[in-house]
Protein backbone atom coordinates (compact mmCIF):
# COMPACT_ATOMS: atom_id res chain seq x y z
CA UNK A 1 0.00 0.00 0.00
CA UNK A 2 1.25 3.36 -0.96
CA UNK A 3 1.94 5.43 2.34
CA UNK A 4 1.30 9.35 2.18
CA UNK A 5 2.99 12.21 4.00
CA UNK A 6 1.45 14.29 6.30
CA UNK A 7 -0.27 16.56 4.71
CA UNK A 8 -1.85 13.10 3.50
CA UNK A 9 -0.57 13.97 -0.58
CA UNK A 10 1.52 11.27 -1.96
CA UNK A 11 4.13 12.09 -3.81
CA UNK A 12 3.30 13.06 -7.77
CA UNK A 13 0.15 14.52 -5.71
CA UNK A 14 2.33 17.71 -4.47
CA UNK A 15 0.47 21.06 -4.48
CA UNK A 16 1.10 24.01 -1.91
CA UNK A 17 1.07 22.69 1.06
CA UNK A 18 -2.41 22.89 3.04
CA UNK A 19 -2.33 24.08 6.75
CA UNK A 20 -4.56 22.08 8.86
CA UNK A 21 -8.25 23.13 9.73
CA UNK A 22 -9.56 23.80 13.31
CA UNK A 23 -11.84 26.22 12.37
CA UNK A 24 -14.23 25.08 10.50
CA UNK A 25 -17.10 23.31 12.55
CA UNK A 26 -17.23 19.70 10.30
CA UNK A 27 -20.96 18.41 10.50
CA UNK A 28 -20.96 15.09 12.84
CA UNK A 29 -24.32 14.26 11.93
CA UNK A 30 -25.44 11.04 10.81
CA UNK A 31 -21.94 9.81 11.80
CA UNK A 32 -23.31 8.18 15.18
CA UNK A 33 -21.48 10.78 16.96
CA UNK A 34 -22.31 10.25 21.24
CA UNK A 35 -20.83 13.81 21.78
CA UNK A 36 -23.32 15.40 19.09
CA UNK A 37 -26.38 12.60 19.09
CA UNK A 38 -27.00 13.42 22.56
CA UNK A 39 -28.41 16.43 22.00
CA UNK A 40 -29.90 15.96 18.10
CA UNK A 41 -32.52 18.32 17.49
CA UNK A 42 -31.91 20.69 20.24
CA UNK A 43 -29.65 23.82 20.56
CA UNK A 44 -27.12 22.80 22.66
CA UNK A 45 -23.60 22.95 22.13
CA UNK A 46 -22.21 19.56 22.77
CA UNK A 47 -18.72 19.78 25.36
CA UNK A 48 -18.89 16.81 27.06
CA UNK A 49 -17.36 13.50 26.25
CA UNK A 50 -13.88 13.56 25.58
CA UNK A 51 -13.49 13.89 21.54
CA UNK A 52 -12.36 16.46 19.45
CA UNK A 53 -14.78 18.13 16.75
CA UNK A 54 -11.58 18.10 14.01
CA UNK A 55 -10.85 15.53 11.56
CA UNK A 56 -7.44 13.45 12.33
CA UNK A 57 -4.64 13.80 10.49
CA UNK A 58 -5.04 13.77 6.58
CA UNK A 59 -1.92 10.85 7.11
CA UNK A 60 -4.28 9.13 8.85
CA UNK A 61 -6.91 9.63 6.72
CA UNK A 62 -5.17 8.81 3.78
CA UNK A 63 -3.44 5.81 5.28
CA UNK A 64 -7.58 4.64 6.31
CA UNK A 65 -8.56 5.31 2.81
CA UNK A 66 -5.93 2.93 1.24
CA UNK A 67 -6.76 0.37 3.92
CA UNK A 68 -10.42 0.42 2.96
CA UNK A 69 -9.71 0.05 -0.52
CA UNK A 70 -7.94 -3.14 0.21
CA UNK A 71 -11.65 -4.22 1.01
CA UNK A 72 -10.82 -7.55 2.98
CA UNK A 73 -11.13 -7.08 6.73
CA UNK A 74 -10.09 -10.77 8.14
CA UNK A 75 -8.46 -11.20 12.00
CA UNK A 76 -5.51 -8.70 11.71
CA UNK A 77 -2.14 -8.41 13.63
CA UNK A 78 -0.03 -5.60 14.83
CA UNK A 79 1.91 -4.21 11.59
CA UNK A 80 4.96 -5.42 11.88
CA UNK A 81 6.65 -1.25 12.22
CA UNK A 82 3.54 -0.62 14.87
CA UNK A 83 5.68 -1.95 17.60
CA UNK A 84 8.85 -0.32 16.24
CA UNK A 85 7.21 3.25 15.55
CA UNK A 86 5.66 3.09 19.04
CA UNK A 87 8.94 2.40 20.39
CA UNK A 88 10.98 5.27 18.63
CA UNK A 89 8.22 7.27 19.47
CA UNK A 90 8.40 6.86 23.34
CA UNK A 91 12.53 7.10 23.51
CA UNK A 92 12.01 11.02 21.34
CA UNK A 93 8.63 12.22 23.01
CA UNK A 94 8.95 10.70 26.65
CA UNK A 95 12.59 9.70 26.57
CA UNK A 96 11.57 6.40 27.79
CA UNK A 97 13.78 2.83 26.43
CA UNK A 98 10.95 0.51 26.21
CA UNK A 99 11.08 -3.33 24.58
CA UNK A 100 9.26 -4.04 21.48
CA UNK A 101 8.15 -7.01 23.74
CA UNK A 102 6.56 -5.40 26.70
CA UNK A 103 3.98 -3.81 24.28
CA UNK A 104 0.42 -5.30 24.80
CA UNK A 105 -2.38 -4.46 22.20
CA UNK A 106 -6.07 -3.77 23.60
CA UNK A 107 -8.92 -2.66 21.91
CA UNK A 108 -9.58 0.52 24.29
CA UNK A 109 -8.24 1.50 27.26
CA UNK A 110 -11.31 0.82 29.87
CA UNK A 111 -10.38 -2.63 28.71
CA UNK A 112 -7.27 -1.96 30.17
CA UNK A 113 -8.27 -0.08 33.58
CA UNK A 114 -10.62 -2.99 33.74
CA UNK A 115 -8.36 -5.96 33.10
CA UNK A 116 -5.45 -4.47 35.14
CA UNK A 117 -8.04 -4.01 38.80
CA UNK A 118 -7.81 -7.81 38.52
CA UNK A 119 -4.10 -8.73 37.87
CA UNK A 120 -3.51 -7.34 41.44
CA UNK A 121 -4.02 -9.03 44.94
CA UNK A 122 -8.06 -10.95 44.93
CA UNK A 123 -11.39 -10.78 45.73
CA UNK A 124 -12.27 -7.76 48.19
CA UNK A 125 -8.54 -5.94 47.97
CA UNK A 126 -8.57 -2.87 47.29
CA UNK A 127 -7.30 -0.40 44.75
CA UNK A 128 -7.06 3.07 45.41
CA UNK A 129 -7.05 6.73 43.53
CA UNK A 130 -6.96 10.39 43.20
CA UNK A 131 -10.54 11.93 42.54
CA UNK A 132 -11.80 13.45 41.03
CA UNK A 133 -10.93 11.22 38.29
CA UNK A 134 -12.26 9.35 34.78
CA UNK A 135 -15.33 7.74 35.95
CA UNK A 136 -13.92 4.34 34.78
CA UNK A 137 -11.67 4.62 37.52
CA UNK A 138 -14.35 4.43 39.85
CA UNK A 139 -16.54 1.29 38.26
CA UNK A 140 -13.00 -0.53 37.13
CA UNK A 141 -12.10 -1.76 40.85
CA UNK A 142 -15.97 -2.95 41.37
CA UNK A 143 -16.13 -5.14 38.15
CA UNK A 144 -12.98 -6.84 39.46
CA UNK A 145 -14.70 -7.15 42.66
CA UNK A 146 -12.12 -4.95 44.41
CA UNK A 147 -12.87 -1.85 46.81
CA UNK A 148 -12.41 0.95 45.24
CA UNK A 149 -10.52 3.52 47.69
CA UNK A 150 -10.84 7.63 46.86
CA UNK A 151 -8.48 10.08 47.80
CA UNK A 152 -9.44 13.64 47.28
CA UNK A 153 -6.45 15.65 45.55
CA UNK A 154 -5.79 19.00 47.21
CA UNK A 155 -7.75 22.05 46.03
CA UNK A 156 -5.03 24.54 46.61
CA UNK A 157 -3.92 28.27 45.54
CA UNK A 158 -1.60 27.08 42.93
CA UNK A 159 -3.70 23.95 41.27
CA UNK A 160 -4.47 20.51 42.38
CA UNK A 161 -1.55 18.56 44.28
CA UNK A 162 -1.39 15.05 45.54
CA UNK A 163 -2.04 14.88 49.36
CA UNK A 164 0.77 12.53 50.13
CA UNK A 165 -0.42 11.99 53.65
CA UNK A 166 -3.79 11.29 53.21
CA UNK A 167 -2.69 8.74 50.19
CA UNK A 168 -0.58 6.74 52.42
CA UNK A 169 -3.15 6.77 55.06
CA UNK A 170 -5.69 5.99 52.94
CA UNK A 171 -3.59 2.56 51.90
CA UNK A 172 -5.06 -0.69 53.89
CA UNK A 173 -3.13 -3.85 54.02
CA UNK A 174 -5.46 -5.33 51.26
CA UNK A 175 -4.72 -2.50 49.11
CA UNK A 176 -3.00 -3.98 46.28
CA UNK A 177 -3.25 -1.30 43.22
CA UNK A 178 -2.98 2.67 42.72
CA UNK A 179 -4.78 3.42 39.80
CA UNK A 180 -2.51 7.13 38.79
CA UNK A 181 -4.47 9.63 35.38
CA UNK A 182 -1.09 11.24 34.21
CA UNK A 183 -2.03 14.08 32.85
CA UNK A 184 -4.99 13.77 35.08
CA UNK A 185 -8.70 13.92 33.56
CA UNK A 186 -10.18 16.09 34.54
CA UNK A 187 -8.07 18.42 36.63
CA UNK A 188 -5.43 18.68 33.53
CA UNK A 189 -2.74 18.05 36.02
CA UNK A 190 0.71 16.90 34.71
CA UNK A 191 2.91 15.27 37.38
CA UNK A 192 5.91 16.64 37.89
CA UNK A 193 9.30 14.11 38.47
CA UNK A 194 9.32 14.70 41.71
CA UNK A 195 5.65 13.53 42.49
CA UNK A 196 6.45 10.66 40.02
CA UNK A 197 9.04 9.77 42.10
CA UNK A 198 7.12 9.95 45.49
CA UNK A 199 4.62 8.21 44.14
CA UNK A 200 6.45 4.87 42.84
CA UNK A 201 8.37 5.05 46.63
CA UNK A 202 5.32 4.95 48.21
CA UNK A 203 3.91 1.88 45.96
CA UNK A 204 7.41 0.21 46.35
CA UNK A 205 7.48 0.82 49.85
CA UNK A 206 3.41 -0.21 50.48
CA UNK A 207 4.02 -3.17 47.65
CA UNK A 208 1.02 -1.91 45.24
CA UNK A 209 1.13 -2.66 41.61
CA UNK A 210 0.86 0.84 39.49
CA UNK A 211 -1.77 1.10 36.96
CA UNK A 212 -0.47 4.50 35.33
CA UNK A 213 -3.34 5.62 32.40
CA UNK A 214 -1.86 7.90 30.45
CA UNK A 215 -4.21 8.23 27.43
CA UNK A 216 -3.62 12.11 26.95
CA UNK A 217 -0.01 12.23 27.23
CA UNK A 218 0.22 13.90 23.87
CA UNK A 219 -1.83 16.72 24.75
CA UNK A 220 0.82 18.69 26.90
CA UNK A 221 -0.02 22.51 26.28
CA UNK A 222 2.45 24.44 28.20
CA UNK A 223 5.57 24.54 26.28
CA UNK A 224 7.95 24.02 29.51
CA UNK A 225 6.65 21.06 30.00
CA UNK A 226 6.45 17.60 29.10
CA UNK A 227 4.53 14.40 29.72
CA UNK A 228 7.08 11.83 31.86
CA UNK A 229 5.86 8.17 32.32
CA UNK A 230 5.92 6.82 35.56
CA UNK A 231 7.77 3.82 34.99
CA UNK A 232 10.49 5.76 33.06
CA UNK A 233 11.31 8.57 36.19
CA UNK A 234 11.07 5.69 38.28
CA UNK A 235 12.68 2.08 36.63
CA UNK A 236 12.15 0.90 40.09
CA UNK A 237 8.39 0.76 39.60
CA UNK A 238 8.50 -0.55 36.38
CA UNK A 239 8.35 -4.18 36.95
CA UNK A 240 5.46 -3.45 39.16
CA UNK A 241 3.58 -1.55 36.61
CA UNK A 242 1.44 -1.09 33.80
CA UNK A 243 1.36 1.96 31.45
CA UNK A 244 -1.31 2.49 29.45
CA UNK A 245 -1.34 4.51 26.22
CA UNK A 246 -3.30 5.39 22.99
CA UNK A 247 -3.20 7.08 19.85
CA UNK A 248 -7.17 7.93 20.53
CA UNK A 249 -7.49 11.13 22.71
CA UNK A 250 -3.89 13.11 20.55
CA UNK A 251 -5.17 12.26 17.27
CA UNK A 252 -8.86 11.99 17.47
CA UNK A 253 -9.50 8.49 16.82
CA UNK A 254 -11.16 6.87 20.18
CA UNK A 255 -13.78 5.79 18.04
CA UNK A 256 -11.24 3.26 16.24
CA UNK A 257 -10.54 1.22 19.34
CA UNK A 258 -6.85 1.57 19.54
CA UNK A 259 -5.27 1.90 22.68
CA UNK A 260 -2.13 -0.15 24.49
CA UNK A 261 -0.13 -1.08 27.91
CA UNK A 262 3.70 -1.22 28.30
CA UNK A 263 4.39 -3.74 31.02
CA UNK A 264 7.99 -4.15 31.30
CA UNK A 265 8.07 -7.22 34.45
CA UNK A 266 7.33 -10.59 32.49
CA UNK A 267 5.38 -11.87 35.57
CA UNK A 268 2.61 -9.27 35.22
CA UNK A 269 2.75 -8.89 31.55
CA UNK A 270 1.88 -12.87 31.77
CA UNK A 271 -1.12 -12.55 34.19
CA UNK A 272 -2.47 -9.57 31.38
CA UNK A 273 -2.14 -11.94 28.85
CA UNK A 274 -4.08 -14.84 30.17
CA UNK A 275 -6.56 -12.37 31.87
CA UNK A 276 -7.01 -11.41 28.11
CA UNK A 277 -6.97 -14.70 26.39
CA UNK A 278 -10.63 -15.86 24.73
CA UNK A 279 -11.65 -13.00 26.09
CA UNK A 280 -10.51 -9.86 25.17
CA UNK A 281 -11.05 -9.00 21.83
CA UNK A 282 -8.10 -7.87 19.33
CA UNK A 283 -7.66 -4.20 18.04
CA UNK A 284 -9.43 -4.08 14.18
CA UNK A 285 -7.77 -3.51 10.86
CA UNK A 286 -8.56 0.39 11.24
CA UNK A 287 -7.60 1.03 14.75
CA UNK A 288 -4.15 -0.48 13.62
CA UNK A 289 -3.82 1.53 10.51
CA UNK A 290 -4.79 4.14 11.86
CA UNK A 291 -2.20 4.17 14.70
CA UNK A 292 0.78 3.47 12.46
CA UNK A 293 0.23 6.74 10.53
CA UNK A 294 -0.79 8.45 13.27
CA UNK A 295 2.82 8.47 14.65
CA UNK A 296 4.82 7.66 12.03
CA UNK A 297 3.37 10.56 9.88
CA UNK A 298 1.27 12.86 12.27
CA UNK A 299 3.54 15.22 13.87
CA UNK A 300 3.12 18.71 12.00
CA UNK A 301 -0.26 17.96 12.72
CA UNK A 302 0.21 17.12 15.95
CA UNK A 303 2.26 20.40 16.42
CA UNK A 304 -0.51 22.52 15.01
CA UNK A 305 -3.19 20.84 17.03
CA UNK A 306 -1.36 21.87 20.40
CA UNK A 307 -1.09 25.51 19.37
CA UNK A 308 -4.92 25.77 18.99
CA UNK A 309 -5.95 23.65 21.59
CA UNK A 310 -3.61 26.14 23.70
CA UNK A 311 -5.25 28.78 22.37
CA UNK A 312 -8.86 27.25 23.45
CA UNK A 313 -6.99 26.62 26.70
CA UNK A 314 -6.49 30.16 26.83
CA UNK A 315 -9.59 31.75 25.90
CA UNK A 316 -11.54 29.54 28.19
CA UNK A 317 -8.91 30.40 31.30
CA UNK A 318 -9.68 34.04 30.18
CA UNK A 319 -13.64 33.70 30.29
CA UNK A 320 -13.50 31.75 33.70
CA UNK A 321 -11.61 33.93 35.44
CA UNK A 322 -14.53 36.96 34.64
CA UNK A 323 -17.25 34.93 35.48
CA UNK A 324 -18.66 35.30 38.93
CA UNK A 325 -18.91 32.47 40.74
CA UNK A 326 -17.06 29.98 37.97
CA UNK A 327 -13.32 29.20 38.86
CA UNK A 328 -10.12 26.94 37.52
CA UNK A 329 -7.06 25.88 37.74
CA UNK A 330 -4.45 26.16 35.03
CA UNK A 331 -5.04 23.43 32.38
CA UNK A 332 -1.31 21.89 31.71
CA UNK A 333 -2.36 19.29 29.25
CA UNK A 334 -5.93 18.15 27.74
CA UNK A 335 -8.13 19.59 26.12
CA UNK A 336 -10.93 19.68 29.17
CA UNK A 337 -11.52 22.33 31.39
CA UNK A 338 -12.39 21.48 35.11
CA UNK A 339 -14.89 24.14 36.62
CA UNK A 340 -15.66 24.96 40.28
CA UNK A 341 -19.38 25.97 39.98
CA UNK A 342 -20.14 25.44 43.64
CA UNK A 343 -19.83 29.50 44.09
CA UNK A 344 -22.76 30.00 41.78
CA UNK A 345 -24.87 28.81 44.26
CA UNK A 346 -26.94 26.75 41.65
CA UNK A 347 -28.22 23.08 42.86
CA UNK A 348 -27.55 21.57 39.38
CA UNK A 349 -24.85 23.26 37.34
CA UNK A 350 -24.94 20.74 34.29
CA UNK A 351 -28.48 21.19 34.14
CA UNK A 352 -28.28 24.96 34.66
CA UNK A 353 -25.58 25.31 31.86
CA UNK A 354 -27.63 22.52 29.44
CA UNK A 355 -30.73 24.60 30.00
CA UNK A 356 -28.58 27.78 28.39
CA UNK A 357 -27.29 25.19 25.18
CA UNK A 358 -24.28 24.59 26.81
CA UNK A 359 -23.37 20.31 27.27
CA UNK A 360 -21.16 19.63 29.95
CA UNK A 361 -20.22 16.85 31.89
CA UNK A 362 -21.68 16.96 35.11
CA UNK A 363 -18.81 16.76 38.20
CA UNK A 364 -20.75 14.39 40.06
CA UNK A 365 -19.58 11.27 37.78
CA UNK A 366 -15.97 12.00 38.64
CA UNK A 367 -16.31 12.38 42.16
CA UNK A 368 -16.68 16.08 42.21
CA UNK A 369 -19.87 17.47 43.37
CA UNK A 370 -20.46 21.15 42.01
CA UNK A 371 -18.23 21.19 39.49
CA UNK A 372 -18.73 20.49 35.22
CA UNK A 373 -16.09 19.66 32.88
CA UNK A 374 -16.24 21.21 29.40
CA UNK A 375 -13.73 20.11 26.49
CA UNK A 376 -12.59 22.66 24.54
CA UNK A 377 -11.71 20.31 21.82
CA UNK A 378 -13.75 22.00 19.02
CA UNK A 379 -13.17 25.16 16.47
CA UNK A 380 -12.86 28.54 18.39
CA UNK A 381 -15.92 30.02 17.22
CA UNK A 382 -18.16 27.31 18.68
CA UNK A 383 -16.37 27.67 22.00
CA UNK A 384 -17.04 31.19 22.25
CA UNK A 385 -20.29 30.85 21.59
CA UNK A 386 -20.76 28.51 24.34
CA UNK A 387 -18.91 30.42 26.83
CA UNK A 388 -21.07 33.23 25.88
CA UNK A 389 -23.95 31.37 26.43
CA UNK A 390 -22.82 30.64 29.97
CA UNK A 391 -21.95 34.20 30.83
CA UNK A 392 -25.86 35.25 29.64
CA UNK A 393 -27.03 32.34 31.79
CA UNK A 394 -25.15 33.69 34.76
CA UNK A 395 -25.78 37.21 34.45
CA UNK A 396 -29.75 36.48 33.82
CA UNK A 397 -30.19 33.52 36.74
C1 LIG B 1 -8.11 9.05 31.38
C2 LIG B 1 -8.86 8.30 30.33
N1 LIG B 1 -8.69 6.99 30.19
C3 LIG B 1 -9.37 6.28 29.25
C4 LIG B 1 -10.27 6.90 28.40
C5 LIG B 1 -11.05 6.09 27.37
O1 LIG B 1 -10.23 5.25 26.66
P1 LIG B 1 -10.87 4.25 25.59
O2 LIG B 1 -11.84 5.02 24.77
O3 LIG B 1 -9.67 3.77 24.82
O4 LIG B 1 -11.50 3.14 26.37
C6 LIG B 1 -10.48 8.27 28.52
C7 LIG B 1 -11.47 8.94 27.66
O5 LIG B 1 -11.87 10.04 27.88
C8 LIG B 1 -9.76 8.99 29.50
O6 LIG B 1 -9.92 10.31 29.64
Amino acid sequence: MSSADETGLRSGDRREPVPFDFDTLVDRSGTGSQKWDKYAGRDVIPLWVADMDFRSPPAVMAALQDRVAHGVFGYTSAPDELAQVMVEHLARDCEWRVEPQWIVWLPGLVTGLNLACSLAGGTGDAVVTLTPVYPPFLSAPRHAQRECIRVPLEDTRDGWHIDFDRLEAAITPRTRMLLLCNPHNPVGRVYTGDELRRIAELCLRRDLTVCSDEIHCGLILDPDRRHLPLAAVAPAIAEHSLTLMAPSKTFNIPGLGMSFAVVPGVPLRQRLLKAMAGFTPSVNALGFTAALAAYRDGALWHAALLDYLSGNRDLVERRMAALPGLSMHHVEATYLAWIDARETGVADPQRFFEQAGVGLSDGRDFGGDGFVRLNFGCPRALLETALERMTTALAHR
